[in-house]
C-alpha cells in the first residue's frame, strides 16, 4: 500500500482492540516517527501506553479510552507550530495506515495525563490515538471540490487531484473549513477559515495536497 491508497483507505477509528502494538510494527511506526522529527524538528513521540491521555468523561464516551497507544505531538512553541504538526501528523497517520493500524486524531485529551516528555520551550497541541480498530472506520460527508476550491477555468491534474484528497483528510469536527485557490501565476494559496483546530487541519490538508504534487512528480509546495 502506498500514501496514496492508504489515503482513501483512512478513517478516524474510535475503538480498538485491547491488544499491543506488534514488535516489528512498533519499531517501523517509530522509525517514520524518527525521520519526521529529524526533517521537521517537531517532537512527535510514540507513547506504547496511553496511560491517563483519554480518562476523561467525553473521551470514555467516545470510545477513545480503548486505545492502547498514542502519538503525541509536540513541538516548540511558535506562530506555526500547530500547523506543522497537522502536515506531519498527518504522515505519521498514513504511514500507520500502512502498517495496518488505525488512527484517530484527537484534540479532546487529558494534556496533564498524557505520559510524554517536553524539552524548554515545547507544546503539546494534540495526540493521535493509535492501534488496531475493532473496525476499519467507515465514509463520512465530505464537501464538494467546488465549495473548497477556486482557480482559472482549465485546472491542472494536480490541482484537482490535490483538492480532492484534501477532502479526504481528517479534520476537526468534520469541518473542512480550508480552501484551496490556484492563482494565475500557477501558485496555490491555501485559506483557514476557522474553527477549533483549524490550523491543525490546514497542517494535515496541505500534506495531503503535497500527495498530488508528488504524485505529478513535481515539489510538494509545504513539506
Ligand atoms: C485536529 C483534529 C482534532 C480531532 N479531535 C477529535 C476528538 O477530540 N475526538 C474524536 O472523536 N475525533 C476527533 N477528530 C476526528 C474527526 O472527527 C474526524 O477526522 C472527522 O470527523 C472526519 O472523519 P474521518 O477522519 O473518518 O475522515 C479530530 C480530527 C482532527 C483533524
Amino acid at each position: 500500500m502506498n500514501e496514496i491508497e492508504a489515503l482513501w483507505q483512512r478513517h478516524s477509528v474510535r475503538s480498538y482492540k485491547p491488544l499491543p502494538i506488534e514488535a516489528e510494527t512498533l519499531q517501523a511506526l517509530r522509525s517514520c516517527i524518527a525521520q519526521c522529527n529529524a526533517e521537521s524538528g517537531l517532537h512527535l513521540q510514540l507513547l506504547e501506553d496511553a496511560g491517563g491521555t483519554f480518562h476523561r468523561l467525553m473521551s470514555r464516551a467516545m470510545g477513545l479510552a480503548s486505545a492502547p497507544s498514542v502519538i503525541a505531538c509536540a513541538g516548540p512553541d511558535g506562530p506555526e507550530l500547530e500547523e506543522r504538526i497537522g502536515y506531519w501528523g498527518e504522515r505519521v497517520v498514513l504511514c500507520a495506515q500502512m502498517l495496518g493500524l488505525n488512527t484517530c486524531w484527537a484534540g479532546t485529551f487529558s494534556a496533564k495525563q498524557t505520559p510524554a516528555v517536553l524539552r524548554e520551550g515545547e507544546r503539546l497541541v494534540i495526540v493521535i490515538a493509535v492501534g488496531y480498530g475493532t473496525a476499519q472506520g467507515k465514509p463520512r460527508r465530505s464537501r464538494a471540490p467546488e465549495e473548497v476550491s477556486a482557480g482559472p477555468a482549465e485546472q491542472p491534474a494536480w490541482f484537482t487531484a490535490g483538492v480532492r484528497y484534501a477532502l479526504q483528510a481528517p479534520t476537526a469536527i468534520n469541518q473542512q473549513k480550508f480552501f484551496f485557490r490556484l492563482q494565475e501565476d500557477g501558485t496555490v494559496e491555501v485559506s483557514d477559515r476557522g474553527g477549533p483546530f483549524s490550523a491543525v487541519d490546514i497542517g494535515i490538508v496541505k500534506y495531503h495536497f503535497d500527495l498530488a504534487r508528488r504524485e505529478a512528480g513535481l515539489p510538494t509546495l509545504w513539506g
